[in-house]
């Protein structure tokens, strides 16, 4: 427990709306578990308001804040900096104040790695399928991209998917496609792909029981990965799961983007499990 005094720096979390945001239980745990002088709080930001909430943080002198919904891309005029992935991306989730100097990044995208290098999965020769093409799978192509032997960007908006296919073929210089999303291309992708992820929000609470992937196409040689983490097991996973698959859902990359968070402000090594177990138990608390 950390006992707070004229030195504790606070961090926090800016956006709206951020009242169930699990990343104060997890970043007070981390905090407390490696005995770092610092306390995280939710900041409840408007839309029309974080130009003055980014003055707060340099004028209170706020050591570093995540950032969320419906700020990520709007706060990168407001920096001073960006990091080469924040830069690449064009969206911040993560702000390190050092001394005045506000410097943006993205944590999303090397949360989503470090979950996948856990869960000891190779993407050496691996086909990746990513279904959606907005920022979450902007940020998570662009770290699995480079080790991935192809990846398949199926979205239901087609030219999003190809415009991202063709910028990240470009950068990448690999077998990246842009695929619209309909039956056929859903068949083919994922009867022949080694890892399917999901980044859009189907299944999400309280539209539990949808998936964009039928049952009957899912089977034993997938891994699959969702990045919904309410409920913690989706449809998609309950069903990969019936069909053998493995698994791994979004608290695991969101308790890990938010270590790489850590990482950044403290410099320590983030405590992950002991960070995941209290996401976790507040997650099942609020669920039941
Ligand atoms: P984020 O930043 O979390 O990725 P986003 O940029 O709004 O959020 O992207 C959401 C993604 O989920 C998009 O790819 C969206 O598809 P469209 O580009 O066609 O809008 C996808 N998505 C959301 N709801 C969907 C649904 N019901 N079926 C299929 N795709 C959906």
């Amino acid at each position: 427990m950390i006992t707070i005094s004229g030195t504790t720096n606070i961090y926090g979390l800016i956006g709206y709306p951020v009242s169930h945001s699990l990343s104060p239980v997890m970043q007070n745990t981390a905090f407390s578990t490696t005995n770092h002088d610092a306390v995280y709080l939710c900041f409840p930001v408007h839309r029309n308001a974080l130009s003055q909430a980014i003055d707060g943080i340099r004028s209170l002198g706020i050591s570093g804040v995540n950032v969320t919904i419906p700020h990520k891309i709007a706060i990168l005029s407001y920096l001073d900096q960006l990091d080469s992935v924040a830069a690449e991306i064009g969206a911040v989730n993560c702000v390190v104040n050092q001394e005045g100097v506000l410097t943006g990044h993205n944590t999303d995208g090397l949360g989503a790695l470090k979950t996948l290098e856990a869960a000891n999965i190779s993407l050496n020769n691996q086909d990746i399928t990513m279904l959606g093409a907005g920022g979450t799978t902007k940020a998570i192509a662009y770290y699995l991209a480079p080790l991935c032997h192809s990846l398949n960007i199926i979205n239901r908006t087609e030219a999003k998917a190809v415009q991202l296919a063709s910028r990240l073929r470009e950068r990448f210089n690999k077998p990246i496609t842009g695929t619209p999303l309909n039956p056929s291309t859903l068949r083919k992708a994922v009867k022949s792909t080694d890892i399917l992820i999901n980044t859009t929000s189907v299944g999400m609470h309280p539209n539990s029981d949808s998936s964009i992937v039928p049952e009957a196409l899912l089977h034993s040689d997938l891994v699959v990965f969702d990045v919904v983490y309410i409920p913690l097991t989706t449809r998609l996973l309950h069903d990969a799961e019936q069909a053998g698959a493995r698994t791994i859902n979004g608290l695991q990359m969101l308790v890990y983007q938010g270590a790489e968070a850590f990482h950044l402000w403290t410099g320590l090594e983030p405590p992950v499990s002991t960070m995941y177990r209290s996401a976790e138990r507040v997650l099942t608390e609020k669920i039941s």
